[in-house]
């Protein structure tokens, strides 16, 4: 019998390679750069199954791939599914929860601990054979220990970031979610308030939420008037879960004492954004999940739920709302 073929988006371990190649006939996109849409429409002619990171899966995609079953996300967000569209041609999806949490969880803890005691700025200082003079409070930064870390999107990494902060460095954690943890706050003793209290009470803010329709600019001017003026705020969540312009706003006129970004409104970023030229802000690549182990552990869990999904399984991870 013949193999399904499949299109395969983004670089793959050889060992995922090996597995696909198992059960599918595949073709890759062997370049570091981005697939054109055009080209991406030639490759998804023919296909049954299409692996990938973060591509519009829209009306428009799903006209040039007639004969697709199955897109399989390698990333736990899944926001670029346009879920109505594919859920009319009965297009399934996937992505791959759980594998990235740990190591989402340290990325976050990074950006708060690089932001606060000022780590890429003092680097480049450094670097650049200039160091600190004897006692400059200019390049004080401010302490993570014992202060209230604010946390909107009580998920798994959400809960994961908490207990680094609860058990690693003595922070009260505040949070807040569409549904109550009770678990979690017997568990690790962290605080359930509302929206616009996280927002007053602390002082580092974490953003660890989905992008939807109802989280799009969840945090917008009136969110950052809220804050705190020694208030760091952090998002590894998705860019456009915050109205950037508020933010660089809040920035600007000091309503806000700085941010650690991994995502941007627009990726990859502008090399214009004033984002990139404030020393208050650390910016990241959007490389929350980016780790060897972890990366692989996300690849072969794409490629087991677009096997599953071709060889007449259910695949293990169906994005929800297209069970
Ligand atoms: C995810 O898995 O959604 C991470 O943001 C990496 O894209």
């Amino acid at each position: 019998m013949n193999k399904p073929k499949v299109f395969i988006g983004k670089s793959i371990p050889e060992e995922v390679k090996n597995y696909l190649e198992q059960y599918c006939e595949c073709k890759y996109w062997n370049s570091n750069n981005a697939i054109s849409r055009q080209q991406l429409f030639k490759e998804l002619k023919d296909v049954e199954g299409f692996l990938e990171s973060g591509e519009e899966i829209d009306d428009e995609l799903l006209l040039h791939a007639p004969n697709l079953k199955i897109v399989s996300n390698s990333s736990v967000g899944y926001n670029n599914f346009h879920l109505q569209s594919m859920k009319s041609k009965g297009v399934i999806g996937t992505n791959t929860p759980f594998v990235l949490d740990d190591t989402v969880a340290d990325l976050v803890f990074s950006l708060v601990i690089s932001t606060a005691r000022r780590i890429p700025e003092m680097d480049s200082y450094v670097k650049h054979g200039k160091w600190k003079s004897s006692d400059n409070e200019n390049l004080y930064g401010v302490d993570v220990h014992h202060a209230t870390l604010g946390i909107i999107g009580m998920g798994r990494i959400g809960q994961k970031v908490a207990k680094r902060a609860r058990l690693g460095f003595s922070m009260d954690v505040l949070y807040h979610n569409r549904s109550r943890k009770f678990d979690t706050e017997s568990k690790l003793g962290v605080k359930y308030v509302s929206l616009d209290t996280l927002l007053i009470q602390s002082d580092y803010i974490v953003l660890m939420i989905p992008l939807t329709q109802e989280t799009m600019h969840l945090i917008d001017y009136k969110e950052f008037d809220l804050m705190k003026d020694t208030a760091i705020f952090i998002n590894a969540s998705r860019g456009k879960t915050v109205n950037e312009k508020a933010l660089i706003d809040a920035l600007e006129n000091k309503k806000i004492l700085g941010a650690g970004l991994d995502v941007y409104a627009q990726e990859p970023v502008n090399k214009n954004n004033p984002l990139l030229k404030m020393s208050n802000v650390v910016t990241l690549p959007h490389i929350g999940s980016a780790t060897e182990k972890t990366r692989f552990s996300m690849d072969m869990t794409a490629a087991e739920n677009l096997v599953s999904g071709l060889i007449g399984k259910i695949p293990k991870y169906i994005v929800p709302e297209l069970k």
